[in-house]
């Protein structure tokens, strides 16, 4: 008989009561079920259950639960000794140490001890669910659950189905998890899942950028957070997840999709773990953290206004009227005329390109040209490019007359694709290719970068906002600049963007 995960007298057996298996455990004990707890450290399991019955008190403290079901919640928790004790145990969750050979070995010991059809569920971030379940003679009821840390707060687990996994263990963690309090999503077991998949393109293409010599990690951050909409910068979260935590999920996701170049690492962050930098929590990353407070640099003051006029490129005849009606608004002098005056300065909008090849694209004078990147809201921060060889009076009066209504302006070097263009475009990207590989459903993806990665939207609802045909154009025009094969577009974009249809359209 399939496991029926809403049966009142479910039980649910979490082995490893570490940072996850203690939140797995408060959570299911919340959701009504029986949980038995084991843990290999002598007194790990008694001090987890004494932990969950904190935070189950912490509950009623605040006004979240009455007394009465805080006191059956905390009933239902079992300290067990051994793993021949779990036998009663409908769903087992495995959250022990991270070792493939460590994990196959519980699990083949399990299958002594539950019925064949009790479903066995790994907790893995990293491993494949296929291999652990490679070690059980009924691999159909062994999945992945994977689950986010603190897990009362992170209300999202992928259930990951394994090559052999059957649909009734899947559907049985779906429901599972939702009797839980949690938002399932489901996925094919593949590296990283959906989650840890689509967050690849953040702190990577962000690490290009830097590589690059393009701007400072503060200008990133800045940049990312103000006018894409990101809860953190890159190097915020790089130095909030810790480098040997992050540097070597970027390592092992891209060994495991065999050297996949959107996802390649970059060796600063190999260097910074081998230095010590690991982030917050040793007091210094790739910001400094005297008394835990991240010590960043000051805003650089907007320059006092040359005397040039701003000539802006009709190229992109939105962007024109949209830079146009903005720095008229605020007083800029802008010059008019159908080709730039000998003095003015040449402001280009380009998408996906640098500045460099814009201003000879357009037969502009490159000493006199700066790029604004348009793609983005400009009312909180806008962004500013030079060319090698913008006169820095040129720079200056450009960045003088954005700064004008008082909105902070962020000047970078030369890029094809600003910083924000390219970062998003990637991440838009990497999502797309996650549907194409049939990992996940649009939705599934949506919802698990949302609740998952807190990202302000979807990767498929990102490129559907700023347009599913400029993403496209920002990742061609970049492999064509770069020959980098990092960059071309996964043929679900291409195809959508194409079609003129939204990039949440499954195949029919
Ligand atoms: N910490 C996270 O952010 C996070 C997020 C998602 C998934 N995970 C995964 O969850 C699992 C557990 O991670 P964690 O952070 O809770 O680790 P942890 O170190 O906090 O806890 C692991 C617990 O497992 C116990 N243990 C080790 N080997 C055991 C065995 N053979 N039998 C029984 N108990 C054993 C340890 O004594 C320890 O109490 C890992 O697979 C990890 O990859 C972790």
């Amino acid at each position: 008989m399939p496991v029926d995960a809403k049966r009142s007298d479910l039980v649910l057996a979490v082995i490893g009561t570490g940072a996850m298996g203690r939140g797995i455990a408060q959570i299911a004990a919340l959701g009504g079920i029986k949980v038995l707890l084991h843990d290999a450290k002598q007194g790990a399991a008694d001090e987890a259950s004494a932990f969950v019955c904190r935070m189950v008190d912490r509950l009623v403290e605040k006004g979240k639960l009455d007394d009465s079901a805080a006191g059956q919640a905390k009933d239902r928790l079992q300290v067990v000794s051994g793993v021949a004790d779990l036998a009663p145990a409908d769903v087992v969750v495995e959250a022990i140490v991270e070792r493939l050979d460590i994990k196959q070995e519980l699990f083949r010991e399990l299958e002594s001890v539950v019925r064949p059809d009790a479903i066995l569920a790994t907790n893995t971030s990293s491993l494949s669910v296929t291999a652990i379940a490679a070690a059980c003679e009924h691999p159909e009821r062994v999945a992945g659950f994977h689950f986010f840390n603190p897990v009362p707060l992170m209300k999202l687990v992928e259930v990951a189905t394994a090559v052999r996994t059957a649909d009734w263990a899947a559907e049985a963690l779906v429901a599972l998890a939702k009797r839980m309090g949690h938002t399932p999503v489901l996925c094919i077991d593949s590296p990283g899942f959906i989650v840890n998949h689509a967050g690849r393109g953040f702190g990577t293409e962000a690490l290009r950028i830097l590589g690059e010599g393009i701007c400072e990690t503060i200008d990133m951050d800045r940049v990312m957070r103000e006018t894409a909409g990101f809860r953190m910068g890159p190097f915020e979260l790089l130095d909030l997840t810790a480098l040997d935590v992050s540097h070597n999920v970027m390592e092992s996701i891209y060994d495991q999709y065999y050297q996949e170049p959107r996802f390649r690492p970059s060796f600063i962050t190999r260097q910074r773990l081998a230095a010590g930098l690991l982030g917050r929590k040793v007091g210094e990353g790739f910001y400094r953290y005297p008394e835990g407070k991240p010590e960043q640099p000051a805003e650089t003051p907007a320059p006092t206004a040359g005397n040039r006029a701003i000539w802006i490129s009709k190229a992109d005849a939105d962007s024109h009227k949209a830079v146009t009606d903005m720095l008229s608004a605020a007083g800029a002098e802008l010059d008019q005329g159908s080709t730039p005056a000998a003095e003015s300065v040449c402001l280009v909008t380009p998408l996906g390109l640098d500045a460099t090849s814009t201003a000879l694209e357009q037969g502009l004078d490159p000493q006199r040209t700066v790029a604004l990147d348009t793609l983005f809201d400009l009312g909180r921060r806008r962004t500013l490019m030079t060319t090698p060889v913008t006169l820095p009076d040129v720079r200056d009066a450009a960045h003088a007359a954005l700064a004008k209504d008082g909105v902070p302006v962020t000047v970078i070097r030369d890029s094809a694709g600003f910083i924000a263009q390219r970062i998003v475009a990637t991440i838009v990207n990497i999502g797309c290719d996650i549907a194409q590989q049939r990992i996940a459903t649009p939705e599934d993806i949506e919802t698990g970068v949302k609740l998952g990665l807190g990202y302000p939207h979807g990767p498929l609802g990102f490129g559907d906002t700023l347009g599913p045909k400029r993403i496209l154009q920002i990742l061609e025009t970049m492999q064509s600049y770069y020959g980098d094969p990092r960059y071309r577009p996964s043929p679900w974009l291409k195809r959508r963007a194409m079609l003129g249809v939204s990039l949440t359209t499954p195949e029919s």
